[in-house]
């Protein structure tokens, strides 16, 4: 260990990325579209580059186009949001650290509930944050009295919830939102809605009209733009604030200012795919439910999550932890990647083909 580095960080591991993956692969890992962007979207972009982007100078660093833009987007909820209560990240990940460095260094400890965005954890980690995680019950929900204990006994400055949950895909329940909103203004409430566009449900209003509420959104998953890193916040102006006092002057490249301010220009019909995903989940869930070795949780995002059935384990003859590691191993030797985490398979939904090419394999395993 090199003697000028914090000792603590003897203890973490540097994120494993996605891998670049050869051809022909079916990447239901990581939940992003399974759609490139439209070529003459691209086209459009490309066009941009050659004609109005000056390589030579700085972004925007203020994003002023982009954060009217997304206000605008962010308004069609019926919630009126002005570029004042808009932030911009280097994906959203940018933004929880933000968050992190604007409440708990040196200040408190944040709330999580696992299974549920690694992040939050690894993040708070890298800063010196101490992580009090309360853990979910059988369906997913989370113990609230444990919860409320953890409030009232520690500093807690920040509590993440994602909405619907990644990887086990379920939504907060009116209990938990109800318990979220009684919060003391001392703690705040962060509300990941990373896969809003297929879910439909928003607490954006809640975002604006209370001063511990913040929303995150991303374009990497519905809009299409993994590559080019752009997530956003939504609160209210004094947060908003705190938020580009802790970031990077240039954090977002110009051209993936522009490639979301496109995406926004062609939601109709860049969105209009998500419900061509939610038919694949259906077809996906019914499937599932028909071949009864996998049990499988409601989903209102893009991936499935599921777990051995009782059938399933007796069929496989192994324990739970062993049989989901054979199935995921199984599906990367025959060309499907998927994440095992948080004890359960999460299968993102791909194209047509792909999800087709999953249930083959899924199937083989199984039967094997
Ligand atoms: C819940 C959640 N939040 C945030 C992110 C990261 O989004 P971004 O690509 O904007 O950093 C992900 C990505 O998988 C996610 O699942």
């Amino acid at each position: 260990m090199l003697p000028f580095l914090r000792a603590d960080l003897a203890n973490l591991k540097a994120y494993q990325p996605h891998p670049a993956i050869p051809e022909p692969y079916d990447q239901l890992d990581t939940n992003e579209s399974p759609i490139d962007l439209p070529a003459e979207i691209k086209a459009s972009l490309a066009n941009h580059y050659q004609q109005a982007l000056a390589a030579n100078r700085y972004p925007d660093g203020g994003h002023t186009a982009l954060k009217k833009a997304i206000a605008d987007y962010v308004s069609e909820s019926a919630i009126a949001a002005t570029a004042e209560n808009i932030s911009i990240g280097n994906g959203s990940d940018e933004l929880i650290r933000s968050l992190l460095i604007a409440t708990a260094i040196g200040n408190g400890s944040i709330l999580v509930a696992s299974p549920t965005f690694s992040m939050y954890a690894i993040l708070a980690q890298t800063l010196g944050i101490p992580v009090v995680d309360v853990g979910r019950q059988d369906d997913f929900c989370i113990n609230l009295e444990k919860a409320q204990t953890v409030i009232d006994q520690q500093t807690i400055r920040a509590v993440f919830m994602v909405h619907p949950n990644s990887p086990t895909a379920n939504p907060l329940t009116t209990a938990e939102i109800d318990w979220l909103r009684q919060l003391p203004n001392d703690v705040l409430v962060v509300i990941d809605e990373a896969y809003f566009e297929f879910s439909g449900h928003t607490l954006a209003a809640d975002s604006l009209s209370r001063p511990n509420w913040v929303v995150l959104r991303t374009f990497s998953k519905a809009f299409r733009l993994a590559a080019h890193r752009v997530g956003y916040a939504i609160a209210q102006p004094e947060l908003i604030n705190a938020l580009d006092k802790v970031r990077l002057p240039y954090n977002l490249p110009s051209f993936s200012q522009a490639a979301a301010l496109t995406a926004l220009t062609h939601r109709a019909s860049l969105l209009a795919n998500v419900d061509v995903t939610i038919t694949e989940r259906h077809t996906m869930s019914a499937w599932l439910n028909e071949q009864t070795m996998l049990s499988q949780w409601p989903s209102a995002a893009n991936f499935i999550y599921c777990r051995l059935s009782d059938l399933g384990l007796s069929k496989l003859g192994m324990p739970q932890p062993e049989g989901l590691n054979h199935i995921f191993s199984s599906l990367r030797q025959q060309g499907t990647l998927i994440r095992y985490t948080g004890g359960g398979l999460r299968i993102s939904l791909g194209t047509a083909e792909e999800n087709q090419r999953t249930r083959t394999h899924l199937r083989q395993t199984m039967i094997k």
